[in-house]
């Protein structure tokens, strides 16, 4: 039985932030969504999340499906656990979590759990370098854990040891319930130190195990701007990585961003620089050029996204022809073999199969048919200034260029548009229709003379 615990307390001033901590971002997602999520594939009961510094603005971003613990006044590691007592259950292994080091993986998580019962406790532990700052391992001549020291309370011959305390520990409610109301704060910061159980559990015979992670980031915390970007730059290329294991080409890994979930197809190939946010599934043969941006959409099979293109919360079926500087806003939906060209931004436009909106047109609120051939500079005039209204296109209609088509209207099958016409009157089966002041000529006009 697992009951897991996420301290959250913490202030983290040096973010110099009015945003609490936990809940800035890495890859869009707050740091502590990050240590959500993973935990949340370890067990099904809610999780129990430690907070006190700007409490309510951290509940208020999570979901309440979590038990949070307020702890008023932050007074060290061990009391923050102490909180949170009376909401272990009796008989559960406690995992403890910090809400600020968000890359923790499941497969770590569960070894270190695997190495814990009622009589031992698991420390995840990592060597390092340069150790400053964390808490150090101190072993006996058998090379048994015997406490953690902090940093500032360390002798010399202590600082000299780099095996550390990444702060992961799993330990059963019952040893927590006995040990914690006996921490003490006579330490060099005055804090209660979750760290003193290891001692305790040390001269009670309770074994005290270690793991490692499997990679260093795993453990490594936000307290600045800077760790932040660097974990965010970890983050990415390990998001490439994986894409690229699924048969991905990526022009430049290190130019690449996901803030979501992507699933791909076989032999994508993206270019450097595109940006792919929340959900974003895209079939086989895709090609992203440079500079794209893709949003909550669904890319069919061998479409190509030329560079510079926003797509958002749009489907793209397959066979399609995008950009460059293209915009699909929210509600477009393209048939197979569609082609929007540069310059064309589209919004709630379901455009039928092989038809094509190829340069600097705006169609929104707008139905077109198969084989549609809209000309450069056409625009579906849909807002009245209070209302929104439809535009309704056939099959086959082919409007020319630099038209006005006003909303509402009605393009039936087979129409014509002459170019730069305004439309207002919906327009019957096969009509050629235009608006156009007749063309004048002054055969023997002079042009003004400068003066
Ligand atoms: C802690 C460990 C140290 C370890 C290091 C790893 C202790 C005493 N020390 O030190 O051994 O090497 O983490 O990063 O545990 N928090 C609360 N309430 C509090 C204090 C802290 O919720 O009263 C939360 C913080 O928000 C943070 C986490 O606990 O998420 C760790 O606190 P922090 O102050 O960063 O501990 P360190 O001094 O880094
Ligand atoms: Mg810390």
């Amino acid at each position: 039985m697992l009951d897991i615990l996420i301290l959250a307390a913490g202030k983290g001033t040096r973010m110099r932030s009015s945003v609490p901590k936990v809940l800035h971002p890495i890859a869009g997602k707050a740091l502590i969504q990050h240590v959500i999520d993973t935990a949340k594939a370890l067990t099904n009961n809610p999780l129990n999340i430690v907070v006190g510094h700007e409490a309510d603005k951290v509940q208020r971003e999570l979901s309440d499906q979590h038990t949070f613990i307020l702890q008023e006044h932050q007074l060290g590691t061990g009391h923050a656990v102490q909180q949170a007592l009376p909401h272990f259950r009796k008989d559960s292994i406690v995992l403890i979590l910090y809400g600020d080091v968000p890359l923790i993986s499941r497969s770590t998580l569960q070894r270190l759990i695997n190495k814990v019962n009622k009589n031992s406790l698991a420390l995840l532990t990592m060597h390092l370098d340069q150790p400053k700052g964390y808490g150090r391992i101190t072993r006996n001549s058998s090379n048994k854990v015997t406490a953690i020291v902090e940093q500032k309370d360390a002798t010399e011959e202590q600082l000299a040891i780099n095996e550390v305390n990444t702060g992961v520990i799993a330990v059963s409610a019952q040893h927590l319930q006995k040990w914690l109301p006996e921490l003490s704060n006579n330490n060099a910061q005055g804090e209660y130190y979750l760290t003193d159980i290891i001692s305790m559990a040390q001269q009670q015979g309770v074994e005290i195990n270690t793991e490692q992670p499997d990679f260093e980031w795993e453990v490594m915390g936000v307290n600045d701007r800077r760790q932040q970007a660097e974990l965010e730059r970890i983050y990415q290329l390990n998001r490439a990585k994986k894409l690229m294991a699924e048969g991905v080409t990526l022009i430049d890994p290190a130019r690449f961003d996901c803030r979501g979930n992507v699933s791909v197809g076989q032999d994508v190939i993206i270019d450097i620089n595109c940006l792919l946010i929340g959900e974003v599934a895209i079939g086989h043969n895709v090609s992203i050029g440079a500079n794209c941006i893709i949003q909550n959409s669904v890319i069919g099979d061998n479409t190509v996204i030329k560079g510079n293109t926003i797509i958002e919360d749009s489907e793209v079926k397959a066979d399609c022809t995008i950009g460059p500087f293209a915009r699909l806003r929210p509600g477009t939906k393209l048939s197979e073999q569609a082609k929007i060209g540069n310059f064309v931004e589209t919004k709630k436009a379901l455009i039928g199969k092989g038809s094509k909106i190829n340069h600097l047109s705006y169609v929104g609120d707008a139905t077109l048919g198969d084989d549609v051939n809209i000309g450069a500079g056409t625009i579906t005039c849909n807002y009245d200034g209070v209302n929104k209204h439809q535009t309704t296109i056939g099959n086959d209609v082919f409007v020319g260029s630099n038209s006005a088509l006003v909303a509402p209207v009605n393009l039936e099958d087979g129409v014509t548009i002459g170019a730069g016409s305004t439309i207002n009157c919906s327009v019957e089966k096969n009509t050629l229709s235009l608006t156009r002041s007749p063309q004048k000529m002054h055969k023997e006009w002079q042009r003004p003379i400068k003066k």
